[in-house]
């Protein structure tokens, strides 16, 4: 049986793993598939730079028009990154009635709706398994085997910068501002982390996945986006002696009939699994109302598990054509017409438990002052720490003091910050970590 072509479109960190895969694993893929897979075109802007793998002569070029308009190409994978040209390509390539295969979170929280349309229209499919969690097969569980379950929740450790950055801040006690640098000394990071840190990588993720779990078309900027950038040693430090860890969750629940979508630092119980999710790694939590509670652990990012997903597209994608069905299972895992769009809850109508940290004044009745305003907002204080010996400041008479909170409103609690900023005895801006306490 002939081979199915596919043509890359960026040679980069990821395009080079997938070329290791079908080189590597050429015999297991064939074994698998009954055929092979062959890597027709390659296109770069950069054509020159050694990668440290071969490719047949006249595969490489820098002519994406050539790749995209070639009528041998059964499959396009797309491993540019970015919003543009990757969103015209990609485009392009459906309309030539190609099928299409991309780790492009940003491209996929942005304009998915319009993609998945003209993948429709055109009669050929977009997968995306690489975009969410790298190697962790996410989304075709939820696309596929869990597909009898209604889900409630989804709750993901999805960027493996920031969980590694938290992670040694956890370990060693160090400030975010080194352990970043650190991070971008070792790859970790990119030179610039702004997608990482400040949650936009997580939230582009998470609006693949509540589309997927819930049925539902979400705009990027309808999900709360919250970075770590205001997590200190000092608050790691507080939320392990509560008996937490702090971690960036992403987190899609349905409630009612409308959406919670939400990315914020926040603080997991010891004693859950997500807890213990370390370093670079990724980590998924579902809930499905037959399967129950499920929990995918594994390698999110990175050349070799992102080509491992890549490829499992591709691969589901040549056994679709050599069946000669030509039928997809839908990319979100509902049928587009069932694809709704559901209201999202505003946060302000969040309910939950509160981390309040304040750097205060030493001074007599400084607590009293804060709880005061708590009380007058409805909000009921359940511990709190005052350390007389951890916090360490180049201003005298200078203290943190940390409160957890029973359920609160999420309005009620940011007025009441909002009143106590506003005294004269508290010296730095209040931080805010909501508490998950659902995980178990
Ligand atoms: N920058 C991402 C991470 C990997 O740190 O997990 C690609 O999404």
């Amino acid at each position: 049986m002939k081979p199915i072509k596919a043509g890359l479109l960026g040679f980069g960190t990821i395009g080079t793993g997938v070329i290791k895969v079908i080189q590597n694993n050429a015999a297991v893929i064939e074994q698998r598939l009954g055929r092979s897979i062959q890597l027709a075109r390659v296109v770069d802007l950069d054509i020159t730079t050694d990668r440290g793998v071969a490719l047949e002569t006249g595969v490489l070029s820098d002519d994406a028009q050539g790749l995209l308009n070639d009528p041998e190409i059964d499959v396009v994978i797309e491993l540019i990154g970015g919003y543009e040209p990757a969103r015209t390509f990609v485009l392009q390539a459906l309309n030539n009635h190609k099928h299409v295969v991309t780790a492009n979170k940003a491209l996929l929280a942005l304009h998915g709706e319009e993609l998945l349309r003209a993948a429709d229209d055109n009669g050929v499919t977009l997968m995306f398994e690489a975009a969410v969690a790298g190697g962790i097969p996410i989304l075709a569980s939820i696309r596929e085997n869990l597909c009898a379950n209604q889900f409630s929740g989804v709750y993901g450790i999805l960027n493996g910068t920031c969980n590694y950055i938290l992670t040694r801040m956890t370990d060693n006690e160090e400030d975010f501002a080194s352990v970043l640098g650190d991070a971008q000394k070792l790859g970790y990071a990119e030179s610039d982390p702004t997608f990482d840190i400040e949650g936009i990588d997580t939230a582009h993720k998470l609006s693949i996945l509540v589309s997927m779990c819930f049925g539902t078309w979400i705009d990027f900027d309808q999900i709360y986006t919250e970075g770590i950038t205001r997590i200190s040693a000092l608050d790691i430090e507080f939320a392990s002696q509560l008996g937490y860890q702090v971690k960036l969750l992403a987190i899609g629940k349905l409630d009612n009939g409308s959406i919670e979508a939400r990315v914020h630092p926040t603080m997991v119980r010891n004693n859950y699994p997500m807890a213990d999710v370390s370093g670079v790694f990724n980590a998924i939590r579902l809930n499905g109302d037959f399967v129950g509670p499920v929990l995918l652990h594994g390698g999110g990012a990175g050349m070799e598990a992102t080509a491992s997903a890549v490829m499992g597209d591709v691969m589901h994608i040549a056994r679709s054509i050599t069946s000669g069905a030509n039928t997809f299972a839908p990319s979100l895992g509902y049928t587009p017409v069932a694809i709704t769009r559901l209201p999202v809850k505003a946060m302000d109508d969040l309910v939950g438990r509160y981390y309040l940290r304040f750097i205060v004044e030493d001074s007599p009745g400084v607590l009293a002052k804060i709880s005061t305003i708590l009380g007058d907002f409805g909000i009921s204080i359940n511990s709190m720490i005052q350390p007389d010996e951890m916090f360490e400041s180049d201003v005298e008479g200078i203290l943190p003091i940390v409160m957890m909170t029973h359920e609160a409103r999420e309005k009620n609690v940011r007025q009441a910050l909002e009143k106590i900023e506003a005294l004269p005895i508290i010296k730095e801006q209040c931080l805010l970590i909501r508490i998950e306490d659902k995980l178990d």
